[in-house]
């Protein structure tokens, strides 16, 4: 069946039952609970929507031009080559890890990679179960269809996934009560690319359909530094390698994070320094956008000032902690930990969170010994 065809059957089935012309949500706009750059932290790992445009400039399109993560890229290259000799669409893709770190930008390389197009929606924003199916029937042969946040995606909008990714077909009920029936439609050969910042949170049988979950690592700072000076030569940014290497390690181990102080750092020695960032100049400038030589901002140090100098030391739950900060658990747990995790600033126990002996360091503090309080 033709793409055109498959929409017009779909278009009489959904014909009659409540359904807006909103049926591409996704090409609307922003992603929902993404802030809107008003308050903006300077090390917060996701884009606002003003950077977007940004990066899609910085945004890597090959395989060789992605940095780092050497074991996944590995493997994704087999995948794709394999997949290119069959002359078959690649296996699905799940991509998980913290935001920042070239989930989004991979799926657009697979889909460059095997000469397909590309099309792009979240989880959130699938409210029903005809949201998807819209999407699935406007698919070509090949396509890549890349679902963000795809933890986040409705029950009965996953569970048209399912049979849409093992057999390619996708299943409508017509009616309601005793006379509803179910018909089949088939569906174009395609790759689903799933992103999640929560492996955790995507259910065991979406899970299980995907041929290959790749986990993204906190890239280490020389990794970064590439970043910094591939993108600084994108934008036309003089750094020499010093001041790119300053950057880079106070990128909190995230691309995104990497460009956007880049992008802070130019505009500081554009207007306080002779327009070359190097050492001296970009930690003058991170000083002063209040980001510290770990890479750590307010919130970061506030929680470690939580954890050493209100609680002593003690473990605390993350409820508390969160509400201590006055941030949501989820951002605690997405945002903040990881990095405090990789630095080894803050360790999980099973009574809950604790500053690490570096985190007292951090302060200037000295450990307080919690079985003597
Ligand atoms: N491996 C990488 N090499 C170069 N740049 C990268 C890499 N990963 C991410 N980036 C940069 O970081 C930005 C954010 O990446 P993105 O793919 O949107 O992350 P995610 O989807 O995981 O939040 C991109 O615009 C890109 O410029
Ligand atoms: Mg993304």
């Amino acid at each position: 069946m033709t793409p055109d065809a498959r929409r017009e059957v779909l278009a009489d089935i959904l014909d009659g039952e409540e359904q807006d012309s909103d049926a591409f949500p996704a090409e609307k706009g922003g992603t929902p609970g993404i802030p809107d750059g008003s308050e903006m932290r300077t090390v917060d790992p996701t884009a606002a929507p003003a950077e977007e445009m940004d990066e899609a400039r910085l945004r890597p399109h090959t395989l060789a031009e992605f940095v780092g993560q050497g074991q996944l890229t590995e493997h994704l290259q087999i995948v794709i080559e394999a997949a290119r000799k069959r002359g078959q669409p690649v296996d699905h893709l799940l991509f998980a890890g913290p935001p920042g770190l070239g989930k989004t930008s991979l799926s657009g390389i697979v889909a460059a990679e095997m000469g397909v197009g590309l099309r792009i929606t979240a989880g959130p924003v699938l409210v029903r179960a005809g949201d998807l199916a819209a999407l699935l029937t406007d698919l070509q042969e090949g396509d890549v269809l890349f679902i963000d946040e795809i933890h986040r995606l409705p029950r009965a909008v996953e569970e048209v996934l399912y049979p849409a990714m093992e057999d390619f077909k996708l299943d409508i009920l017509i009616g309601k009560g005793p006379t509803a029936r179910s018909i089949r439609l088939d569906l174009p050969r395609f790759t689903l690319v799933g992103a999640t910042t929560r492996t955790g949170l995507v259910t065991g049988p979406l899970r299980d359909r995907f041929g290959f979950v790749g986990r993204l690592d906190l890239y280490d700072v020389e990794e970064l530094r590439s970043i910094v000076l591939r993108s600084a030569r994108i934008l036309g940014v003089p750094v020499d390698p010093d001041g790119a290497r300053k950057i880079a390690e106070r990128s909190r181990g995230t691309p995104r994070i990497a460009n956007r102080l880049l992008r802070r750092v130019r505009d500081f020695v554009e207007v306080r320094a002779a327009g070359e960032i190097t050492a001296e100049s970009a930690t003058a400038g991170l000083e002063l956008f209040g980001v510290d030589e770990l890479g750590l901002d307010k919130v970061d140090r506030a929680i470690l000032d939580v954890l050493c100098r209100r609680f002593a030391g003690r473990p605390v739950g993350l409820t508390t902690l969160a509400q201590c900060i006055g941030e949501e658990v989820s951002t605690i747990e997405d945002v903040y930990e990881p990095y405090l995790l990789q630095q080894g600033l803050l360790q999980r126990t099973a009574r809950g969170r604790m500053a690490a002996p570096r985190a007292w360091a951090h302060l200037g503090m000295t450990p307080v010994d919690p079985t003597l309080l």
